[in-house]
């Protein structure tokens, strides 16, 4: 043991059950910045009043960090020393009067900001990022989500080098100023939390277009751009104006002030940020052209764009009471703009993917040491708390509210939520309670789901009598422990299920009790006890099967005893398409699994001929839309398949995976020749639903001609590559070549090295390529690439590139057996620790699951996070993943 460690002060952990109301308000804000690089000057007049329950002798507690104070002033008199306490990171006014006004001025230095949270510049643009708490370290204010404000903020700046000044709500005044400097002033006439407080000023291009909203007001639209760009931001702004209409027609919300802007700069933390009025973006999810885009970035630009528009209602207009509530905006906003891409694309694609997400990285979460409810009860660094489980379990959260309740009165519900608490900060109950009021459902149990940790397992068994026709299903749930929760209460599931006939139709279903058959097929059962019993009579049909869980109605894991001929005939008949898609991954998990087993005891695997006839049927079946058809085609990722072993073991999975592609490859030759000569059609690049349905169809299927490797697999996909007229399809191509060792591998590395340069966006994809090939020497090559000039560390979306592919999605690489994998990362951890805390926790989560693997694996990983967690001086964020993924 290190005593450093021991010795260490321990940063505080903040609990939810420590909760109290502010004793101050801030009615509203005064902001002027005076924009230097090094020095800029902050001056903030703030309107302070007593909240009217607190008591006289409160004192008003202020968040600054990295301010340097210049002065501060009470209702226009000086304060001198003895009148307010700075300790630490935090400004004390003791016993101020009932209301007053507060002038402070600090001096910030946005130039060394390489934490990119408060304002630092990026590219020469001054921008903000204060969600969380990152408006600490641009004024003293009391920066907490229930302190919501009116802001007036003026920017001052030379004129040449920063023409356009952005902050939230409207522009009221601008103007000239003695020596080349220019102001320009906001007001927001919304009172907000200071997380969504922003200022953009710099040297941009923009495109402009309007949206006429429902009431007939016509709103601005901007959005901000590095010159040269304006054509690769067309989509964004047609997304932006798909995501209004939508917003409107789904859930009656209008937009309120008379401009919206967006502006994307190349630093960023995150992918994008709701400012009101004002969203920043990472430019990764702005910019797009057939020619540097692929299919799957316009389809994260459409819904990113999206997600920040609708949080201007779920998030904005309704805020959170403390960040212990994080998910009461983003799960719904999350479920919201699922559903507006749903409607935009293919909806059981889209679900599938979703679901996809969901299970490979938040059910990893919740079985891990990081495991935490979607409304945490404590943390030690809130950022480390915008995870797949606060965001992804809290959409599905909000969907099974939907699923019970019903479309109509969910909706009834939102209205209500979104009236009732219009300019509120609120809180995950007050949601719940306003879908129990309208619904008139007793959600008491559900909320379990608010408190819970864990994915809940379900077991289930079947029983039928063919001469009575009675169905009896039986269900037991069970949740395993998870950090601080023990024992788990039982939640309230909600299923949907339907029974199939033997001849693929859906049986109507009628419980006990019901005197009329739900016509539809499809019911929704709701399992609240640990064992729920649930039977249906007249079931007509001498073999039915069941199909549960349909669209993934609850987040949860299932067993059951199904043959894989019951499998393989629901792959073919199960009316609910995400089913379909979902009995088709157990069963080629089952197989690759088989696989897996014979290649480590030395035997030789072969493929079970009813599995192979299942793909071939799929295959052809020019029925299934190409998007659909894809999906069922492509075998689970390895990532997935991890998740269903007891012992996760990355190399033999990978050979196995291998095995069975080219087992199917081999047997179906015939079919995918055909089946891609066939899609080579010269439909021009369009990034439409049906176009990336298309592209994936052909991806997947060049995939498996790919997997017979034949020596001429390389020059055929490497003219594919030469001949492609859009990045899809270029990326596609270039992934083929990346797993092989061959000259065509890196002539079309270097061509696209060589074409796209000048263009990051795309030179990131290139690190990216480098960093997932499952090639041995992988690590040396990205080890080279951190010394590259085109990388820099200090950019996230680099890191992402090349530290965060190598480790994600490169498993056989990063889970090398000699443990050199873990201490690239533990190296890049430590490094990035120092000057950006948030990136770095946020590298720490594959290490977490060391528990998943062999002894040999555990150690070595144990042994890396020891190493970071004694390193001088871990930051507060870093230190709480480490601690907590090491069961401290
Ligand atoms: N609210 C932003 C988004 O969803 C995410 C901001 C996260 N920022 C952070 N520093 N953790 O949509
Ligand atoms: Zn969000």
């Amino acid at each position: 043991m290190n005593t450093q460690y021991t010795t260490k002060p321990t940063p505080p952990t903040i609990r939810l059950a420590d909760y109290t109301a502010p004793p101050y308000r801030v009615i509203s804000a005064d902001l002027s910045f005076n924009l230097d690089p090094e020095r800029t000057m902050v001056r903030a007049t703030l309107e302070v009043a007593r909240a009217t329950e607190t008591e006289s002798s409160a004192t008003l507690e202020l968040n600054g960090e990295s301010l340097d104070l210049i002065s501060i002033a009470l209702n226009g008199r000086k304060l001198s020393v003895s009148e307010y306490i700075l300790t630490g990171n935090i400004l004390k006014i003791l016993s101020p009067p009932k209301s007053f006004t507060l002038d402070t001025e600090v001096a910030i230095a946005p130039e060394g900001n390489e934490a990119l949270e408060g304002l630092f510049r990026s590219n020469n643009v001054y921008c903000t990022q204060c969600e969380p708490e990152g408006f600490r370290r641009i004024s003293f204010f009391p920066d907490r989500p229930d302190v919501m404000t009116t802001y007036r903020t003026t920017i001052i700046a030379p004129k040449d080098g920063y023409p356009v000044l952005l902050s939230n709500g409207n522009l009221v005044d601008s103007g000239e100023m003695e020596g080349g400097r220019h102001f320009a002033t906001w007001y927001d006439p919304f009172p907000k939390p200071s997380y969504l407080f922003a200022l953009v000023a710099g040297d941009l291009a923009y495109i402009e277009d309007n949206f006429r909203t429902v009431s007939g007001r016509v709103i601005q639209l901007r959005i901000y751009i590095e010159h040269g760009k304006e054509s690769r931001s067309r989509y964004a702004m047609e997304s932006l104006k798909r995501a209004m209409r939508w917003d409107e027609q789904a859930y009656s919300r209008e937009y309120d002030l008379d401009v919206f802007n967006i502006v994307a700069v190349s630093d960023f933390n995150m992918g994008a940020m709701e400012n009101k009025g004002l969203n920043i973006f990472n430019d990764r999810f702005i910019l797009a052209d057939p020619e540097t885009a692929t299919d799957i970035d316009y389809y994260l630009i459409e819904s990113i764009i999206a997600h920040e528009y609708f949080h201007n209602w779920s998030g904005n207009r309704v805020t959170c009471r403390d960040w212990f509530q994080l998910c009461l905006k983003e799960g719904l906003t999350v479920f919201r703009d699922q559903e507006f891409t749903a409607e935009m694309r293919n909806s059981a694609n889209k679900r599938i993917d979703d679901v996809s997400v969901l299970r490979v990285s938040q059910f990893r979460e919740d079985a891990g040491p990081l495991a935490h409810p979607i409304r945490p009860d404590n943390y030690i660094e809130i950022n480390n708390f915008y995870t797949s489980t606060v965001y992804q379990k809290g959409a599905e959260v909000i969907r099974m509210m939907q699923t019970i309740l019903g479309k109509e009165k969910f909706r009834k519900g939102m209205d209500l939520y979104f009236s009732r608490y219009d300019g509120q900060a609120v809180t995950c109950d007050d949601f719940v309670a306003t879908m129990e009021e309208t619904s008139g459902t007793d959600l008491k149990q559900f909320k379990l789901w608010y408190s819970q940790a864990g994915t809940p397992h379900v077991e289930i068994d079947e029983f039928f009598d063919p001469q009575s026709g009675i169905y009896k299903l039986t269900l037991h749930q069970n949740c395993k422990p998870t950090p601080g929760q023990p024992i788990k209460e039982p939640f309230h599931i909600p299923l949907a299920i339907g029974l199939i006939d033997e001849l693929g139709t859906e049986i109507p279903l009628q419980t006990e009790g019901d005197d009329q058959a739900h016509s539809t097929g499809t019911v929704i059962l709701e399992l609240k006890e640990p064992t729920g019993v649930f039977i249906f009579e007249n079931v007509n049909s001498s073999n039915p099967r069941l199909s549960i869980n349909r669209s993934f109605s609850a987040p949860i894991t299932m067993a059951r005893k199904q043959t894989s001929s019951d499998q393989a005939f629901m792959v073919a008949r199960d009316s609910d398409p995400f089913n379909r898609w979902a009995v088709g991954q157990e069963y080629s998990t089952s197989v690759i699994l088989d696989i897996l087993d014979h290649l480590v005891k030395g035997h030789t695997p072969s493929l079970d001929p009813a599995f192979l006839d299942a793909m071939g049927k799929v295959a052809v079946d020019t029925s299934l839309d190409d998007a659909f058809r894809a999906s069922l085609l492509e075998l689970p990722t390895e990532d997935y398949i991890s998740t269903c072993m007891a012992v996760e073991d990355p190399i033999n999975l990978h050979k196995a995976r291998k095995v069975a592609r080219r087992q199917i490859a081999a047997h179906h030759r015939k079919i995918f020749d055909e089946l891609y000569n066939g899609l080579r059609t010269d439909i021009p690049y369009a990034p439409d639903a049906a176009g990336m349905g298309r592209r994936m169809l052909k991806r997947v299927n060049l995939g498996y001609i790919a997997a017979l490797e034949s020596p001429e697999t390389a020059g055929y996909v490497k003219d594919l590559f030469d001949n492609a007229d859009n990045m899809t399809e270029r990326m596609d191509t270039l992934d083929i070549l990346n797993a092989t060792d061959t000259p065509q591998r890196s002539q079309a590395l270097q061509d696209l090295y060589d074409r796209f340069e000048n263009d990051h966006l795309v030179v990131n994809k290139w690190f990216a390529l480098h960093a997932s090939s499952p090639l041995p020497g992988t690590l040396s090559v990205v080890k080279k690439l951190l010394g590259h000039p085109a990388f820099d560390l200090k950019n996230p979306n680099k890191i992402r590139a090349l530290v965060g592919t190598f480790t994600n999605l490169n498993s056989v690489n990063f889970h090398a057996i000699d443990g050199s994998g873990y201490k690239f990362l533990a190296d890049r951890i430590l490094e990035i620790d120092k000057f950006n805390p948030l990136m770095a926790a946020r590298l720490v989560l594959p290490l977490g699951r060391w528990k998943r693997f062999a002894p040999t694996r555990q150690l070595q990983i144990k042994t890396q996070l020891e190493r970071i967690i004694t390193a001088q001086t871990p930051s507060r964020d870093v230190y709480e993943m480490v601690g907590k993924s090491l069961g401290r």
